[in-house]
């Protein structure tokens, strides 16, 4: 930051200081004028090639009151087993920091969008229209639908401004997905289009409570508006400087303590990882991508990559009226981001019940099927690109999208994919329109069995996954769900045949 744009952030603040006591405003790095490591240093690094320093800090915010769970969709369908809603993407006006006002996109009005809630077996009708300047369409992360209805350009046109399209598809699946553009989708998801997809199945673990809650994080210069993207954050993927749990910076949970609560975790963000930990407490990890597990396992913290999602009870013991943080620690996912402090995500509350004694927790959940024999074995080779000045460039087998070979294979097979990663950073790889299993990281064997849709495949290391293509035939894509990197060049398309 130069000393004029410190000069500026000091004129801004004069008039907010009356919102915030001045440590906070020292910690939101706008006191100082701190440089690269500060929360306000938006862009201006196009020259800097690949040397392109850090992402930045995140701000810690003071909690915030208020209903922690977004709205849900309204039914207007009478039928039980049908559940027709309209959605509108259109730009609105959300206050993410105290007093200062950011243009985002929305779906209904609302970041996130409103959350689905369906059964295994509904029909949902979508009457979606777009409201947005550009372009858009809706992918429906992790569900199995037919491949006309998945939102990807391979067998969708983008819905132009003003356009509209009736999204149809029955649930297959229980678990925890989530709802996104597939065109621009670094521009668009960051700018605030995402919601949520419960799907309830029988015999789910019961809680006291449960909360969805949608992560993400913005990157926003000091007067609300979003910064810049910059070589670094095209790089690396872009790392806000805010965190936002169902939309606002760090919100508060009410808990009693020896209650069990159920929190689904959707990670929405463009680039970040979330390493969650609730410090003194242990995680019980129930499900992710594609509905429970066979058994619960027991976690200190939990890696949520972009697009990941992870179903999980928890227990708080603590003293009633006492507050603990949900952090999300430091993690090194290449070029340096080791290096931020971890940062709030969500504040807990101990209400000041007495505390109950814990319920047994079930030992087994679910069976999940090994997948059959597989038919064929492919690579996937992760590559990037970086040449001072310019965008870079990331690949997969050597190609870039748009300019793809599809690959082939039919409905029912199964086939080992090997997802090598030869780049200098992590990459969270994402499958469409069917789930995976993860056979082994660097050769070690998984040691559980869970279906999958989104995996972290750690830099320079190969990750194996079993693929069944048991759903719909038709173009699908894969692809690295940093969005940045998707949409340049780290995505890739394959055709199933009936
Ligand atoms: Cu959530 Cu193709 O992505
Ligand atoms: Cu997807
Ligand atoms: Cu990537």
């Amino acid at each position: 930051m130069d000393s004029k744009q410190r000069e500026g952030g000091r004129r801004a603040l004069g008039g907010m200081s009356w919102l915030l006591p001045l440590g906070l405003l020292v910690a939101l790095g706008w006191a100082c004028g701190s440089a690269h490591d500060g929360g306000m240093d938006h862009g201006g690094h196009g020259g800097h090639g690949g040397h392109a320093g850090m992402p930045p800090r995140v701000m810690d915010l003071p909690p915030s009151e208020g209903a922690l769970d977004g709205a849900a969709l309204v039914d207007r369908d009478p039928d039980p087993r049908v559940i027709e809603v309209d959605l509108e993407a259109r730009p609105a006006e959300v206050e993410y920091l105290p007093g200062r006002k950011t243009t985002v996109w929305t779906y209904n009005g609302s970041v996130p969008g409103p959350r689905l809630e369906a059964r295994v077996g509904d029909r949902v009708v979508v009457n979606f229209r777009n409201a947005l300047p550009e372009a858009t369409t809706i992918h429906w992360h992790g569900l199995r639908v037919p491949a006309e209805m998945d939102g990807t350009l391979a067998m969708q046109g983008p819905i132009p401004p003003g356009g509209s399209f009736r999204y149809s598809f029955e649930l297959r699946d229980a678990g925890t997905f989530w709802y996104h553009p597939h065109v621009r989708s670094d521009v668009q998801v960051e700018k605030g289009l995402y919601g949520t997809i419960i799907v309830r199945g029988e015999g789910e673990p019961t809680a006291a409570a449960e909360h969805t809650l949608v992560l993400d994080d913005v990157w926003l210069k000091e007067d609300g508006s979003f910064a810049a993207d910059d070589m670094n954050s095209l790089m690396v993927g872009r790392q806000g400087n805010v965190l936002l749990v169902n939309g606002r910076p760090r919100p508060i949970a009410t808990v009693r303590a020896g209650e069990r609560q159920r929190w689904r975790f959707v990670n929405a963000a463009n680039a970040r990882y979330f390493r969650l930990a609730l410090p003194g407490q242990k995680l019980l990890l129930i499900g992710g991508d594609g509905g429970l597990l066979e058994a619960p396992r027991e976690v200190d913290e939990l890696l949520l990559v972009p697009g990941e999602r992870a179903d999980v009870l928890i227990t708080p013991m603590g003293a009633p009226g006492s507050t603990l943080d949900l952090v999300s620690l430091p993690y090194e996912r290449g070029h340096m981001t080791g290096m931020l402090p971890a940062a709030n995500v969500m504040r807990l509350h101990y209400s000041p019940e007495p505390a109950l004694t814990p319920e047994p927790v079930p030992a087994s959940l679910r069976s999940i099927p090994a997948n059959p024999e597989p038919v064929r074995t492919r690579s996937f080779k992760l590559t990037e690109e970086m040449e001072s000045g310019k965008e870079p460039v990331f690949r997969i087998n050597g190609e870039a999208f748009p300019d793809i070979t599809h690959l082939e294979a039919k409905l029912g097979e199964t086939e080992l994919w090997d997802v090598e990663n030869d780049t200098e950073m992590d990459h969270p790889f994402h499958l469409h329109g069917f789930f995976f299993q993860v056979v082994s990281r660097d050769g070690v064997a998984e040691p559980f069995r869970a279906w999958k849709d989104t995996v972290n495949v750690p830099a320079k290391s190969t990750v194996r996954l079993s693929v069944r293509f048991d759903g719909f035939p038709g173009m699908w894509m894969y692809h690295c769900h940093i969005l940045e990197h998707g949409e340049r060049g780290m995505m890739g398309g394959f055709m199933i045949s009936p």
